[in-house]
């Protein structure tokens, strides 16, 4: 029988990994605390309308992404392909718009889109989120892509570009479409074939196509800046000039139209320039018409979802993580007899805070030895026959081999001092 192996588009992330995602994490979870945003742990499925009326039945998300099934109750379930949907239903469904606000809410965990795999492109992947829910000022705007910025610049990163444009909003937006479909009409033949289906559909989706053909058209195609209402025009030049005020690296793109159709205003991405074709880490935007679209009051929000993997390969591209994978300390070795002793031992040694792990096979010293030098250990207990007889513990520094047996129970002193020397 042939080995049962991962889904095509998701991946194992094991202990040489793992570590650099919570490095990732732990960072947003610092700047979420100094931002004031609160952690929110929402389900994985949501009922499939909430993303179809949410995200907007015609993006790719919703058309070609979703993992669909109907449960055995006979609902149709998606897992959720991302979590702005969700964190606005949450904010309704808990009444959070009856407190004060804004409420700003961040989250992290598993996405799924049936996608075309490659690298930085998976069908299971992880996003932070970050959201301020309840606010129509554009400093909260600023704030979101201050928040991400801050992530990236607590986790090392640089060559970080911001891409910010206005999508507009439902009174300026309809001028923009007819704007831009006089504009295509003469020039539909030029267009992509999936480009000549969203003329109708949604023309400002072809703005954002990647095609060569397409991008060379959309290149002088009229920017939506100049069709934006006051409200709009003035809510992207606060937001421009707030960004600029902070120093950020900021260039407007009158292409960027993202693929959600929630976005009202604001609507951003940031690129690192060490990703390769997928090199968008972060993407947000504005969306003060989602409440509605889910069946809620009008509640304005804003907000960003950074991958994880995609920090991550950043991160590994530009040489940041520090440190290294943290080791095992202190390895304690035993033999027959003296099992009792090394369990305290360890024990001992962790509460004191010092990482430490003990053998628990039958076999010789010296393969303990062994493994505890593979393990990366800077120390080694070893709790022998003789040591047993003597209550002592031989401990041995790995770096320069020296070694000195001592009384048991002053066995955790000795490593404490032998590490502090190292440190210092
Ligand atoms: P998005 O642009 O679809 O926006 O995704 C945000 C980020 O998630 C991307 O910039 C990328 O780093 C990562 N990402 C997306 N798809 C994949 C994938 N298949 N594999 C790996 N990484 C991926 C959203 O999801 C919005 N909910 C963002 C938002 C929050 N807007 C307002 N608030």
């Amino acid at each position: 029988m042939e080995a049962i192996k991962a889904p095509k588009g998701t991946y194992d992330v094991l202990g040489s990994e793992s570590w650099k995602w919570a490095r990732v994490v732990n960072t947003a979870r610092s700047v979420a605390e100094d931002f004031g945003f609160k952690e929110a742990i929402l389900p994985i499925f949501e009922h499939t309308e909430l993303f179809s009326r949410g995200i907007g039945d015609a993006t790719d998300v919703v058309e070609k992404e979703m993992y669909t099934f109907t449960d055995r109750g006979g609902r149709s379930i998606t897992l959720r392909p991302e979590l702005t949907a969700s964190m606005m239903r949450s904010y309704l469904e808990n009444g959070l718009n009856h407190g004060p606000q804004p409420v700003k809410l961040w989250g992290w965990g598993p996405m799924f889109r049936y996608e075309r795999p490659q690298k930085g492109r998976n069908r299971q992947f992880a996003q932070i989120d970050f959201e301020i829910l309840g606010v129509s000022s554009p400093f909260a705007d600023i704030e979101t892509i201050d928040s991400s910025m801050e992530i990236y610049r607590r986790l090392g990163l640089s060559n970080l570009q911001v891409l910010i444009n206005s999508v507009g909003c439902p009174k300026c937006r309809p001028n923009y479409r007819e704007t831009l479909k006089k504009f295509f009409e003469s020039r539909l033949g030029d267009l992509c074939e999936t480009c000549r289906e969203r003329f109708d559909r949604n023309p400002l989706r072809i703005l954002d196509c990647k095609k060569t053909e397409c991008g060379k058209l959309t290149d002088s195609a009229p920017p939506v800046i100049d069709s934006l209402c006051d409200e709009c025009g003035e809510h992207f030049r606060t937001v421009e000039r707030g960004l600029a005020k902070l120093g950020a690296d900021v260039r407007v793109d009158n292409k960027l139209v993202r693929g959600l159709d929630y976005y009202t205003k604001t609507a951003y991405e940031i690129l690192s320039g060490d990703l390769g074709a997928q090199n968008a880490v972060c993407g947000g935007g504005r969306y003060d018409n989602l409440a509605e679209a889910i069946g809620g009051p009008e509640v304005p929000g804003v907000g960003f979802a950074s991958g994880i993997e995609r920090i991550v390969i950043t991160m590994e591209a530009q040489g940041v993580f520090m440190g290294g994978e943290p080791q095992t300390e202190v390895f304690v070795i035993s033999t027959a007899g003296s099992e009792y002793a090394a369990s305290l031992l360890v024990h001992e040694l962790r509460a004191k805070g010092i990482a430490s792990d003990m053998n628990f096979t039958a076999r010789s010293i010296k393969a303990q030895m062994k493994y505890a030098s593979q393990r990366g250990a800077k120390f080694v207990c070893i709790i022998g026959e003789d040591e047993m007889s003597s209550g002592s513990a031989t401990v041995k520094n790995m770096s320069d081999g020296s070694q000195e047996t001592t009384p048991r129970d002053l066995a955790t002193a000795k490593i404490l001092s032998w590490k502090e020397a190292l440190a210092k």
